[in-house]
């Protein structure tokens, strides 16, 4: 199979790429330079040109802060052009996979979200992949939408290597305890994605990795985990502190797990626990010279 996989330099990207390649596909790993997603037109004429069997779209405007000023690039990046590379890709019959996001959702439910619950995006960059997701699905009725959260990989920049850093730094942590959701290791939804194109899934789903906690439950999960694999992590303490006492551009929903019954059935495999994939990044991080 032709596979083009766009924001390959990405955590999820990354791991898409190589797990396909893996697998013995022909993959496409346009760089951001040579598929710029700010150029709609040039981008769906290089996916007309190479019409691969599937496009895995992991490209997507990210800063979820910087979205509220830089809205049209936000809107560019993450609805106009997988709109237009779904119009391409329905007009040669291929098929198409979009990532997309829990911050579609408000978080105001309190249990986690299936996939048909109302969205209410609470800033730009949720509004935006929700936008991408219903424009991507009106071109393409067979594309796939998959939504995560709280994504982190050996590659690219998240949570968990900015919280190491900073305890390998003996820096302290203040780290907001109101914020509930899902860690997901790329890894594993790479492999999900592939569960998905393998079973020519259709429709939205969501996938994160099983069970669920804050952001300062995450954080001393972090430097317990890097601790037992290795790292000389020098910060004991992580503080927990409100939303409020950390404020930012744009807010965040406030419970944001979702739901993973409708793919469970699918999956080869139970959705590892949060912390289990946790521990499995932060030994290949350690095993790895210059990927922190
Ligand atoms: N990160 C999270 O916590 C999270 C949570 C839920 C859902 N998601 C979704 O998961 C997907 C993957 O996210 P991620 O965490 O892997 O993101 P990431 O690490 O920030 O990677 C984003 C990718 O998009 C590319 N990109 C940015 N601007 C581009 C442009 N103008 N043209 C072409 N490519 C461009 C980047 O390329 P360069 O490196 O060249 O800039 C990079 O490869 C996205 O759809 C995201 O919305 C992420």
């Amino acid at each position: 199979m032709r596979v083009l996989v766009t924001g390959a330099t990405g955590q999820l990207g990354s791991e898409v790429a190589e797990l396909f390649r893996g697998a013995g596909h022909v993959v496409f790993a346009p760089s951001s330079k040579e598929l710029d997603f700010l150029k709609p037109d040039q981008a769906a004429g290089m996916v007309d040109q190479l019409r691969p069997d599937w496009v895995i779209n992991c490209a997507a405007y990210t800063q979820v802060d910087n979205a509220e000023t830089e809205t049209a690039a936000a809107f560019c990046i993450n609805r106009e052009t997988p709109e237009r590379l779904a119009q391409t890709v329905a007009g040669y019959g291929g098929r198409l996979l979009q990532v997309s996001t829990d911050f579609i959702f408000d978080g105001g439910q309190g249990w986690p979200y299936v996939e048909t619950d109302q969205p209410n995006p609470l800033g730009v960059y949720g509004c935006s992949k929700l936008e991408g997701e219903q424009a991507v699905l009106q071109a393409l009725p067979e594309a796939i939408v998959l939504r995560t959260a709280w994504v982190y990989g050996v590659r690219g920049h998240n949570f968990v290597k900015t919280m190491l850093r900073l305890a390998l730094a003996g820096k302290p942590l203040r780290v907001v305890d109101d914020q509930t959701g899902t860690p997901t290791w790329a890894r594993d939804i790479a492999s999900a994605i592939a569960v998905l194109v393998a079973a020519d899934a259709r429709g939205t789903f969501h996938y994160t990795n099983a069970g669920e906690t804050s952001w300062h439950g995450f954080a001393c999960a972090i430097l317990d985990e890097a601790a037992a694999v290795g790292f000389k992590v020098k910060t004991e303490d992580v503080t927990p502190i409100p939303t409020s006492a950390y404020p930012t551009p744009a807010t965040r929903p406030a419970y944001s797990v979702l739901s993973t019954e409708k793919i469970r059935p699918l999956l080869t495999a139970p959705i590892p626990n949060w912390r289990d994939s946790l521990k499995n990044m932060l030994q290949e991080l350690y095993k790895c010279a210059d990927c922190l």
